[in-house]
């Protein structure tokens, strides 16, 4: 389902409003909210409105349990950690268990942190299914979702939950989930905005389906639902 927003502004109110409504719907019926989060800068504004009056009073925060969708290796108090903007606008102003939040630390050996990263969601899971309540997404200007580049080996992933990519310009190497436990998720939300997002949004929405070119395309929720929340600007090529 696409749902378009006149602004930035809009669209992050509706997705702060969207996760508190998740999170409290998925703690009435299971007990816990588990979600993934996205970085880049389309959700800074979201996040910072979570860590605001009113949302930051409502969010069953004691039973909200964070994860990320990617991570760039970096160290965790850098500007480009998804972590830390997180952390910062959001949840360092929320009354969350530290123990729940779980940043992907992948320092200087990324392979073994994605092996862990791993370990630590199936330990969430506890056995039963693979099901994160709700996961954000972004996507970048080149068809890229969470760290799931064009042309990169882990799009072929079945198996693995977690992957290390190395995208040779961006220098350093990122931590991913991966298609296969992206699409077990509940809820699916891509934010998606701004005028240098038009073309690729009408390629992965309306184009052929060609996830080598455009991974965006990969995530189908198996057994969930996918919303896109974009804005006028992004949505200006959609038919
Ligand atoms: C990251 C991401 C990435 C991001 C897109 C869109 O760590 O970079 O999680 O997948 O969501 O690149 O980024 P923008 O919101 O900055 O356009």
């Amino acid at each position: 389902m696409i749902q378009v927003y006149p602004d930035l502004e809009s669209l992050s109110r509706a997705a702060a409003a969207r996760l508190v409504r998740q999170a409290e719907q998925a703690v009435a019926a299971r007990g816990r909210f588990g979600v993934a989060l996205s970085g880049g800068r389309t959700p800074r504004r979201t996040y910072e409105l979570l860590g605001q009056a009113p949302w930051k009073d409502q969010g069953p925060w004691d039973r909200t349990f964070i994860f990320w969708g990617d991570e760039r290796c970096v160290p965790l108090n850098d500007v480009r950690s998804n972590a830390r903007l997180a952390r910062e606008l959001w949840l360092d102003r929320v009354p969350i268990p530290r123990s729940q939040v779980h940043p992907m630390e992948c320092g200087a050996a990324p392979a073994a942190a994605a092996v862990r990263y791993e370990a630590l969601l199936r330990e969430f899971f506890g056995g039963g299914p693979p099901r994160l309540d709700l996961v954000l997404l972004g996507l970048g200007e080149d068809g890229h979702t969470a760290s799931l580049f064009p042309g990169t080996p882990v799009l072929q992933e079945q198996q693995r939950w977690v992957a290390q990519v190395y995208v040779a310009e961006q220098e350093f190497h990122r931590v991913t989930l991966t298609a296969p436990i992206l699409n077990q998720a509940a809820t699916v939300v891509f934010l998606v905005a701004g005028k240098s997002k038009a073309r690729v949004l009408r390629e992965v929405l309306h184009g052929a389906y060609d996830p080598g070119r455009l991974p965006a395309q990969l995530i189908r929720p198996e057994a969930g639902e996918l919303h896109w929340l974009v804005d006028a600007a992004a949505a200006a090529e959609l038919k």
